[in-house]
């Protein structure tokens, strides 16, 4: 039988004994952060284990993508060395979910192996659990294995669990003795290659929870997994797993690039690469990427394992992706993914390849650097300082210096490795602390702040909804020249999701007290202003919180903008595009990604014009708040690996467009972005790239900075100067429709007359034409009522006010009035026709009182 007759035989079984068969999770388990990768078929059940899920079938089977490098399951290094362990492998797998239980799946198992596949019935070996009588007894009962061929084993052995916590229960295990004299009994999990454990049957009965303790589950279940390159092996009659045609294909690939035969030390090197290509290969064609942390720092690894074994084979140029092509041959029918991705994946592993190949030539010379002065002067241990410079310089793996210094007789001070790299690690969270928490440098961390627990409780951020607030003080507490403020509401973000903190006052008394710092703490957020000599607040004072709001509106731009982009980018460059990192302030945002080449100039433009796209369409932005997390995973929202999310999350959606998990604050429609544009692209490290952006004010100050670059330079400006004439004016473009976008909102949000609206508002204008338009276009939308709308324009106000005629008629309000009166305020004339007039003033300062007296003005009485 060939390894694709053995699969289909075994689904085609399970299906007459009416099992759905179910496609393959994907090998990255992209909906459970808290797991690497799916290890096991029953991953994607775990759900309907433990009762918070439910399928329509209550049997099902499948073969499932497996990766398993470390843990309670593997051991990496054994990889390769021996002939049935893999790091990537298919798992045969049959279920019930709280429909049959050990003697359906005792007695399946047996028909499957000795009728349906004639395995000799002497060979098969069974353990069950050591209190496992029920087991123990069926296996007498429903099958004819020979009584003493029945084993039982202890915990370690016979009880299995997904990983620290989750399901799990006792098992039963199907052993293959391949003695040649049938003398195999004492091996039995005794870690021989001659007796292997070909087929695990779990009988879920129990939840682990954190602290260890074994819950009944409401159902019981079975879950079993076969290694299906062992079964492969064993029906093949092959020596080894590598000697199915599941791995002959690639093993002669590899034999054929190297031009070596498959055996001795070459055949150890051919097995590591064969085997960690097909875990390569199937990782990134499901969407992970190499990188420095968790999972991607997996692939990574696995990745340079495979490239030294490559070294050992001479081949000092990349070749590992050459091989991904018979991988899509053999494997692509089943798992069409893999030639999907074909290209993607090739890529990928290349480029690693590439920039290990360049680091481990540089390292190894380091490192021959480092054995000379160390045997010269007759020592035998490798520092641990050395040790540590190779692995954060070269990015030498700890296990590769070992490897490497074991091969010359040297051993290596391990322990001061350790450390070394424990203090880089709390290095790094210290700078981190104090540069991204606190921007201003005043870190109210382990202050002790005095407040009853019942008032942390009420302390509550409404940043969302308001950038100012009257609040009470829950707590307060001078310290070294600063006070440390907690209030009942506070308006101010506090950085995290890469979205820096505000800037912005607390009116405190009479006085503006600039807030120099913020963090938050388990007892609200924590506002730090200066306290000078006489500087008084007490528990229960009221204070008005004020946000910067031009600041915190040009953070909320980038910060939609962000999540348009990325859109964008898995859109045009493909959904391998995650996200690694990101920096939103108010001059720009910054986002970095997994991608293996360089972004091209033609990719940036589409990018640039879908995110543009968006924002002119005008669409509303939805922030989904406070929702459990498992609802927001079936809307479908993208989260940020590597990120521990709580039971409650947010989530922002542009509606068809982008869904993510996202607490920061952001605009209510796409048109108040104004503009985005790219300003620079690069790599950071490898197969990660960064972009940086603007939006909104942050594209004209990179026009102006254009312009200016420009006026320092007369010769060939012309041209260009046109193309800037030409940009600013579709920014004015830009910034009208911006905020023609923004009027419905305000038409709806507005202040009831009797029946009629009354808008007053600043808006963006770039000349006093625009304006008017503005304002016509708002006395087209208001229905019924009066608008005034102001706006800074070469240093001086402009004003335009509408009314509309049943206004005029009914309670004789004349726009032309209106506005002559707010310029009078405001130093400046004007006036104009009783629908539509237009004025100019000079006090901008005055301008937010006098349009807070615009609607006493609107509603006196006509005169
Ligand atoms: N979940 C069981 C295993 O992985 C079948 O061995």
């Amino acid at each position: 039988m060939t390894s694709s007759d053995i699969r289909q035989s075994f689904l085609d079984f399970f299906a007459s004994k009416a099992h759905r068969i179910v496609p393959s999770a994907p090998v990255v388990p992209h909906d459970d952060p808290t797991l690497l990768f799916t290890n096991a078929g029953m991953n994607q059940f775990k759900d309907v284990f433990l009762g918070t899920g439910t399928r329509e079938y209550t049997r099902a089977a499948d073969t499932q993508k497996c990766i398993r490098v470390s843990g309670k399951h593997n051991d990496l290094e054994e990889v390769g060395r021996d002939t049935y362990h893999h790091t990537f492998f298919e798992m045969l797998g049959n279920w019930s979910f709280g429909d049959y239980y050990k003697r359906e799946a005792i007695s399946w198992a047996w028909e499957l192996l000795t009728d349906v596949w004639k395995l000799p019935k002497e060979r098969l070996h069974a353990t069950v659990y050591r209190d496992d009588d029920e087991a123990f007894a069926l296996w007498a009962e429903v099958t004819d294995i020979d009584p003493a061929h029945v084993h039982r084993f202890g915990e370690k052995d016979n009880f299995w669990e997904m990983g620290e916590t989750g399901p799990c229960g006792p098992c039963s295990e199907i052993h293959v003795d391949l003695t040649d004299d049938l003398s195999g009994a004492a091996l039995v999990n005794a870690g021989s290659p001659l007796v292997m454990e070909i087929w695990n049957l779990v009988f879920i009965q129990y939840n682990r929870d954190e602290q260890g303790v074994l819950h009944e589950l409401p159902a019981k279940h079975v879950d079993t997994g076969m290694g299906f390159e062992r079964i492969c092996a064993v029906l093949q009659g092959a020596r080894s797993n590598y000697d199915t045609d599941i791995f002959m294909p690639v093993i002669a690939r590899i034999a054929a690039l190297t031009g070596r035969a498959y055996d001795g030390d070459a055949a150890v090197a051919m097995r590591v690469i064969a085997d960690h290509v097909r875990m390569l290969s199937f990782a990134i064609a499901d969407g992970a990427m190499p990188g420095n942390e968790g999972r991607g720092y997996v692939l990574r690894r696995i990745l340079r394992r495979a490239s030294r074994f490559a070294r050992s084979l001479e081949m000092r140029e990349p070749f590992l992706w050459r091989v991904v092509g018979t991988l899509c041959d053999t494997m692509g029918t089943v798992f069409p993914e893999l030639v999907e991705r074909r290209d993607i994946v090739e890529k990928v592993i290349r480029s690693e390849e590439e920039s290990f190949n360049a680091t481990l030539d540089r390292g190894l010379e380091i490192f021959d650097e480092i054995v000379r002065k160390l045997t010269a002067s007759g020592g035998t241990a490798l520092a641990g300082d050395d040790a540590f410079k190779l692995y954060d310089t070269f990015g030498f793996p700890i296990d590769l210096t070992m490897l490497l210094s074991e091969e010359r007789g040297l051993t290596v001070d391990i322990p001061r490795f350790d450390a070394l790299l424990r203090e880089q690690k709390e290095r790094s969270r210290a700078v981190t602390k104090s540069t991204v928490v606190f921007p201003t440098g005043r870190d109210g961390a382990g202050i002790d702040l005095e407040l009853a627990p019942a008032d942390a409780s009420r302390a509550r951020f409404v940043g969302y909804e308001t950038l100012e607030t009257d609040a009470e003080v829950l707590g307060v507490k001078l310290q070294d020249g600063s006070a440390y403020i907690v209030l009942d509401q506070s308006p101010f973000y506090v950085e995290s999701g890469g979205q820096v903190s505000d800037t912005g006052v607390l009116r405190i008394g009479d006085a503006d007290c600039a807030v120099i710092g913020l963090t938050k703490s388990d007892r609200g957020i924590i506002h730090v202003v200066q306290a000078d000599d006489g500087f008084r607040l007490d528990t229960s004072d009221r204070v008005r919180a004020r946000v910067d709001g031009p600041r915190r509106r040009a953070i909320m731009r980038n910060h939609t903008a962000t999540h348009l982009m990325h859109a964008a980018l898995r859109a045009v460059l493909g959904t391998h595009v995650q996200q690694a990192g990101s920096l939103v302030d108010p001059e720009r945002l910054r986002f970095d990604f997994s991608h293996f080449s360089k972004v091209q100039p033609e990719e940036v433009r589409e990018i640039e014009a879908i995110v543009n796209e968006h924002i002119l369409a005008a669409q509303p932005v939805a922030q989904h708040r406070d929702i459990a997390f498992d609802d927001a995973k079936k809307m479908g929202a993208l989260m940020f690996f590597g990120d521990k999310y709580g039971d409650r999350v947010n989530v922002l959606e542009v509606p068809g467009f982008s869904m993510e998990f996202c607490g920061g604050t952001h605009v209510r429609n796409t048109a108040e972005i104004g503009l985005f544009k790219i300003v620079s692209e690069g790599s950071i490290a490898s197969g990660t790239r960064r972009i940086e952006a603007v939006t909104g004010q942050g594209v004209l100050r990179e026009i102006d900075g254009l312009h200016d670059a420009l006026r320092r330079k007369d010769a060939d400006a012309e041209g260009l100067h046109d193309r800037i004439r030409q940009l600013e004016k579709e920014l004015s473009r830009f910034a009208l429709q911006q905020a023609a976008g923004a009027l419905d909102a305000l038409i709806t949000a507005a202040p009831d007359w009797e029946g009629a609206k009354i808008i007053v508002t600043r808006v963006t204008a770039g000349d006093a034409e625009q304006l008017r338009a503005l304002g016509e276009l708002l006395r087209g939308k208001l229905g019924s009522g009066v608008g005034v709308l102001a706006a800074v324009i070469d240093d001086k106000v402009a004003l335009v006010c509408v009314a509309t005629d049943d206004v005029i008629r009914d309670r004789g309000v004349k726009a032309g009035a209106v506005v002559s009166e707010l310029a009078r305020r405001l130093g400046g004339k004007g006036g104009g026709r009783p629908q539509i007039a237009t004025a100019g003033g000079k006090d901008i300062a005055m301008l937010d009182e006098v349009l807070a007296q615009a609607r006493d003005i609107i509603t006196a009485p006509a005169s």
